[in-house]
């Protein structure tokens, strides 16, 4: 059974929280083990943090799988990746739809293999009246080509006449985006000590505030989490303004 919103956030909370989910491959490396070891060690880890979310009042969360410069990896990577993309949806379809969870997946699905695509429709049609908690999946995402996507689907518009360049504006644009039915995030988090973002959500983050953690992802828990969250109350968010 989907769960109702329970809006008991508090009032300074960070209602989106979007994640580069960082250093899986140094984990293994650490431990003497292929990299895909610490895929698939990353991977058990979205579970927990995902059901933090209600009780830390996080109603989004965005988490960074796979990115668009990620196909330069070693076929054998990618391809386990991809493997691991396929397990992970049909093993966890039914859990995420009874803790409430509505899936959403952004980035561009046209170079994902049809079987992958096809389970991803499912999931975001299965959950798709769930409302606890909203987790987006970004895979095969870069910011600078969700960008392009959108800029191109509004030329197509003004080509065939149902828009004009009059009608370009940063409201408008934001509608052709991956992201057009969610907030922007307010807290961005990197794991394992690198402190740049990749092409992720470029556009959405510019006025988020950002924490860089040492933490690698597989090591990442719900109370590193919740730390975190906290933290964010204490920011001070002016959006360019100046405050009286
Ligand atoms: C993040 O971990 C997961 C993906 C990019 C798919 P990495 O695989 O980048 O791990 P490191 O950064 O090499 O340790
Ligand atoms: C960013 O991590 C992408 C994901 C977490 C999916 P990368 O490991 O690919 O980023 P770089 O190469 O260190 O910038
Ligand atoms: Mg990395």
């Amino acid at each position: 059974m989907a769960r109702d919103i329970q809006d008991d956030r508090p009032a300074t909370g960070p209602k989106h929280v979007a994640i580069i989910m960082d250093g899986n491959g140094r984990w293994a490396q650490n431990r003497g083990r292929p990299r895909l070891f610490g895929h698939h060690a990353g991977a058990r880890r979205v579970r927990e943090i995902v059901e933090a979310c209600p009780d830390l009042g996080v109603k989004y969360v965005t988490i960074f799988a796979f990115s668009t410069e990620n196909w330069k990896r070693t076929q054998t990577e990618v391809a386990g990746l991809m493997k691991l993309f396929h397990r992970y949806i049909t093993r966890e379809a039914r859990d995420l739809f009874d803790e409430g969870v509505r899936v959403r997946f952004i980035g561009d699905r046209v170079k994902l293999d049809e079987k992958l695509v096809s389970l991803m429709d499912e999931l975001e049609l299965l959950t798709s009246g769930n409302s606890r908690v909203n987790l987006t999946i970004a895979l095969n995402y870069g910011g600078r080509d969700e960008l392009t996507r959108a800029a191109k689907r509004l030329a197509y518009e003004i080509e065939a006449g149902r828009l004009t360049h009059k009608d370009v504006d940063a409201e408008t644009l934001a509608k052709f985006l991956d992201t057009h039915v969610l907030p922007d995030p307010d807290l961005v988090i990197r794991t394992s000590g690198e402190a740049r973002i990749s092409n992720f959500l470029l556009w959405q983050s510019a006025y988020a505030e950002y924490e860089f953690i040492d933490t690698l992802w597989p090591d990442f828990t719900a109370e590193v989490f919740a730390g975190l969250v906290q933290n964010y109350g204490a920011r001070d968010r002016r959006f360019g303004a100046v405050k009286a």
